[in-house]
């Protein structure tokens, strides 16, 4: 059965919470991440609350992109339904503070990475009934953030990337379905990262951090938007509700 749903970025946050609410829907599940163990706890949890999911975990750092076709062609050579971008992390901070290695390993994880598996899996899925390819972006992928500049920079391309896709399938006829996730704060180890502070903390005392989704909350919005026909979530940052969406930047010739 064509079942495997593919989750990068599964060790902790969105991904996690994702891999749970699907494996609960009875999908069986690719999981990919850099942190082993976790991988294999998570794993575990799963399949004492489903045994009948099945679990793949894959140890891997994204931001090898040369190895990526190689991962690519290990990962497809189970029958996979949907592939979720999910990887993905934030920099908080001026551009004038940017550390430059921190800017690259960032466009190398949220664009380059994101895109070589796209190319791929459209390459192999266009024509493929009930695959979907969804990418994660973030409300910083519609809107200007501040202290984010850089990664709202990759998170557009995110966004452009994936409803751009999304007419190329409708133009061309394929079956492959391209969406677009874009939560807005959600709280997970992201402002961490982001912030480089192991200290930070969300909830109401938070500078940047006062309101935001629980992991949970966008796993649904991203299974909501799974099972719509629609192209893009888009998470409202004042509310903190899903709309589901046609595509939001304007096209020259759709
Ligand atoms: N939380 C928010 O407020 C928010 C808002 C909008 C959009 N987003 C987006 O949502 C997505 C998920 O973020 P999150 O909030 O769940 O953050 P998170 O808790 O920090 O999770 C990030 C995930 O990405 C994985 N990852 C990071 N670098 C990687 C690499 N080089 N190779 C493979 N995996 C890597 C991490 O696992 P390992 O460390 O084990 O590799 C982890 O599983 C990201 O694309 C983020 O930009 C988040």
């Amino acid at each position: 059965m064509n079942n495997y749903i593919v989750i990068t970025g599964a060790s902790g946050g969105i991904g996690e919470a994702s891999a749970k609410l699907f494996a609960s829907k009875g999908k069986n599940l690719i999981l990919v991440a850099r942190r082993e163990q976790q991988l294999n706890e998570i794993k575990a949890n799963i399949q004492t609350a489903f045994p009948d999911v099945d679990v793949v975990v894959k140890a891997f750092d994204l931001s090898q992109i040369e190895q990526l076709p190689k991962l690519y062609q290990e990962l497809t050579q189970y029958p996979i339904e949907t592939w979720i971008n999910n990887a993905g992390f934030g920099m908080l901070e001026t551009v004038k503070e940017h550390d430059l290695d921190r800017v690259l390993s960032m466009i190398k994880l949220n664009i380059e990475a994101l895109t070589v598996l796209s190319v791929l899996f459209v390459k192999d899925f266009a024509d493929v009934g009930g695959a979907q390819l969804i990418n994660i972006s973030s409300g910083a992928g519609y809107n200007i953030a501040p202290m984010a500049t850089t990664y709202c920079g990759t998170k557009y391309f995110v966004s452009a990337f994936s409803e751009g896709l999304a007419h190329e399938m409708k133009m061309t006829g394929a079956k492959l379905q391209v969406k677009v996730l874009a939560p807005a704060s959600t709280k997970t180890d992201f402002a961490k990262t982001a912030m480089q502070d192991d200290s930070i903390t969300y909830g109401e005392d938070s500078l940047y951090f006062s309101k935001f989704n629980t992991a949970e909350e966008m796993a649904e919005f991203l299974y909501q938007l799974y099972t719509s026909d629609k192209v893009v979530g888009l998470v409202n940052h004042e509310t903190f509700t899903l709309s589901l969406l046609d595509p939001q930047f304007k096209h020259l010739y759709a």
